[in-house]
């Protein structure tokens, strides 16, 4: 062969190379089996213990990896704190007053950095593997994270708000905000059913029990008392029938038309995901390995790799 035939050799293998490292993803879940080989174990112990003190922590852990994940990528930037240089996702529309869990996250890292003898595992993998040991905690399936994100140094409040899907979307909205995140109606079905655990304030699920139609009238009822029309805005109700059990009582509760939130409703509402919520519905199995395999798509929406970024030593700031 000439040196063009290597040359093309060579270009050929370029772009497979950087074809592949676009197209898939370079996490690995044996990431730190050398720089830290008790990180899992560790991460595991305290998000026991934390799901044991308190079974609604395990969903907002998962709920912190879904909205780290839907802004810029899977890379902790929902963690920083409020300072003259970040705008503070923890004061979007979605997560200021709602998101919660980070004093555990903080925990996490304390313990992991210490059983590493030093910070080599970064706060946006604590956030994927906190999700798995969340809802593997509260019975639900298990799955091999995907490994070696790095942590941001930005944040964006604007990017939040723009980002992370709201209550009152209706079905095409909520598609198109998952396919903006390189994930498919079947994605949002399945993920949505991260709603079996954790619960929701009046404020998100008013208009759904005073306004919509497409709900069952003795559930709106009953929910009147917990969520008047005017005040207890921020009065808890869980999100399905079992809300410390991930379990597929979500999906039936929808054909059942008690969704709580108004976009959980969407998806049995005569549109095209109508079918998927009741195969769910009824499939245990199907919805437990389907919903390890998106969580691990969302969970390599565009992580920092290589030197991008870094390894934060606190998660609420920047190095
Ligand atoms: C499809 C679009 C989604 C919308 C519109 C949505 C919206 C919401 C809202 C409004 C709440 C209640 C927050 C509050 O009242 O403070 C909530 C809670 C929650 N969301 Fe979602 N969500 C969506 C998808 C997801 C996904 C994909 C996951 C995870 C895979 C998830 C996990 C959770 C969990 C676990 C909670 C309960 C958190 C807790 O109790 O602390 N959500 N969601
Ligand atoms: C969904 O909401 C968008 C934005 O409000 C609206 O333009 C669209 O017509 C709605 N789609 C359906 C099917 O209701
Ligand atoms: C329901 O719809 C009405 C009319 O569109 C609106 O004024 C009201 O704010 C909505 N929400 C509730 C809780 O009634």
């Amino acid at each position: 062969m000439g040196s063009r035939g290597y040359f093309f050799v060579l270009l050929h293998a370029f772009v497979f190379v950087s074809l592949a490292t676009s197209v898939f993803s370079q996490l690995t879940p044996n990431y730190y089996d050398y720089s830290c080989p008790n990180a899992l174990s560790t991460i595991k112990s305290v998000v026991e213990a934390a799901v044991q003190k308190e079974y609604r922590m395990g969903a907002s852990l998962l709920r912190l990896h879904f909205h780290d994940c839907f802004v810029n990528g899977c890379d902790g930037s929902i963690l920083l704190d409020p300072s003259p240089t970040i705008d503070s996702e923890k004061n979007s529309r979605a997560n200021f007053q709602s998101a919660r869990g980070f004093e555990v996250v903080d925990e996490i890292k304390g313990a992991v950095d210490e059983a590493c003898g030093k910070p080599v595992v970064s706060c946006a993998d604590i956030l994927a593997v906190a999700a798995r040991d969340s809802v593997v905690a509260l019975g639900g399936p298990t799955w091999d994270v995907p490994l070696g994100r790095r942590d941001s140094t930005t944040a964006s409040r604007d990017a939040a708000d723009a980002s992370i899907p709201a209550a009152f979307f209706n079905l095409s909205q909520l598609i198109t905000n998952f396919k903006n995140h390189g994930l498919d109606e079947k994605d949002l079905v399945v993920l949505s059913g991260g709603h079996s655990i954790g619960y929701a304030q009046c404020v998100a699920f008013r208009d759904r029990i005073y306004n919509d139609s497409n709900i069952d009238p003795n559930f709106a009822q009953d929910l009147k008392y917990i969520c008047p029309r005017t005040g207890g805005d921020t009065n808890l109700s869980p999100l399905d029938q079992t809300a410390a059990k991930f379990d597929i009582q979500y999906f039936s509760g929808l054909v059942q038309k008690n969704g709580l939130l108004h976009s959980d409703q969407e998806l049995f509402n005569g549109g095209c995901t109508d079918e998927l919520v009741k195969e769910y519905s009824y499939d245990s199995d199907d919805f437990f390995v389907d919903f390890g395999n998106s969580m691990i798509k969302m969970g390599n929406i565009q992580p920092l790799t290589g030197n991008q970024g870094e390894i934060r030593v606190n998660c609420r700031k920047v190095n």
